[in-house]
């Protein structure tokens, strides 16, 4: 029987990330004080942001008032963001940095990750010159100001690339991540080299219209264990050694999504999980093209992994 728990994970600086964070992308503008303030009452204690997202100010606003209001402490919270494509150039890393740290209304972040593989200059998408702009992130991890940096969107190979020339290695790598995309040989490589996973779409939706929800391995062992499928597959992440980040604005959902840590999911019907059908929901394919000098298709965004 697996153990239960799994509040946190701890990360190669040796800082702990709670093991369920608040996803905040697509969060409308609006809803999202609202659902911040239920999350953390209902024990959320990690925000995934990104300058991308467009909602950065609001939730610094929102999380200004609860550190006012005694609600929650700064130093008891997990925050990440995201440097956006715009901002790979080393001179525009600190500023880009900069200014999520002031829309967050925070003078430091618990995480921050770039956020794709991908670069975009006056609207043309490129390659980025990857160990420029980590040295940039190093720069921001030196300053004490990022307590942790990483990546999102890597697969083994771009990660392998960095690693080899890095003096701070990544503490994260974040992607797509849930029961029907169980990424074996990234989680393998991950677990080798000390980096921490992150899932993003924990519950298979992101923009997408497919619903890993339905899935039947994810209804039975529902049924069997007296949880939702959302449940299940959150829990799955978890077990993995993954942190996991479910979005909702919804008060129930909140609620739902983060009652996971006094039950498990026993090795049988892990087991099972196996025979899940594997899909990427986030394919990336808005960062490819045939024209560009970027990326030309998104096998070679994701090195054919
Ligand atoms: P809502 O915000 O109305 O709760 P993902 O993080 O995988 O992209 O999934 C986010 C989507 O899943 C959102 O549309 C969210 O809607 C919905 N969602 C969040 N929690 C649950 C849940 N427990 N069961 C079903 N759908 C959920």
């Amino acid at each position: 029987m697996a153990s239960h728990g799994l509040r946190f994970f701890e990360l190669n600086t040796g800082a702990k990330i709670p093991s369920v964070g608040l996803g905040t992308w697509l969060a409308q503008p609006g809803v999202v004080p609202h659902a911040l303030a239920t999350a953390i009452n209902v024990g959320y204690r990690h925000i995934d942001c990104a300058q991308i997202y467009g909602n950065e100010k609001e939730i610094g606003e929102a999380l200004k008032k609860l550190f006012a209001d005694g609600v929650v402490k700064r130093e008891d919270m997990f925050i990440t963001s995201k440097l956006w494509c715009t901002d790979h150039l080393p001179e525009d890393v600190p500023k880009a940095f900069d200014r999520t740290l002031r829309d967050l209304q925070l003078d430091y972040l618990d995480l921050y990750l770039i956020h794709w593989p991908v670069s975009i200059k006056d609207g043309q998408l490129t390659k980025p010159d990857i160990p420029s702009t980590w040295r940039a992130m190093e720069a921001l991890y030196n300053s004490g100001k990022a307590r942790a940096i990483g990546v999102s969107n890597f697969s083994v190979k771009k990660l392998q690339d960095l690693l080899d020339v890095a003096h701070v290695p990544p503490a994260v790598n974040q992607v797509e991540l849930h029961p029907s995309l169980q990424q074996p040989k990234l989680h393998a490589f991950c677990e080798s080299k000390g980096v921490h996973l992150t899932g993003y779409s924990p519950l298979g939706k992101g923009y997408s219209s497919s619903n890993i929800l339905k899935n039947p391995v994810l209804h039975t062992t529902a049924e069997k264990l007296g949880k939702t499928p959302a449940q299940i597959a959150l829990r799955w992440g978890l077990q993995m050694g993954h942190s996991v980040l479910p979005k909702s604005t919804n008060d129930e959902r909140l609620k739902e999504n983060f009652d996971l840590f006094d039950w498990s999911i026993p090795a049988e019907l892990l087991a099972n999980f196996s025979d899940i059908e594997q899909e990427r929901i986030v394919p990336g394919d808005g960062f490819v093209s045939k024209t560009s000098a970027g990326y030309k298709t998104t096998e070679e965004l994701w090195d054919g992994e």
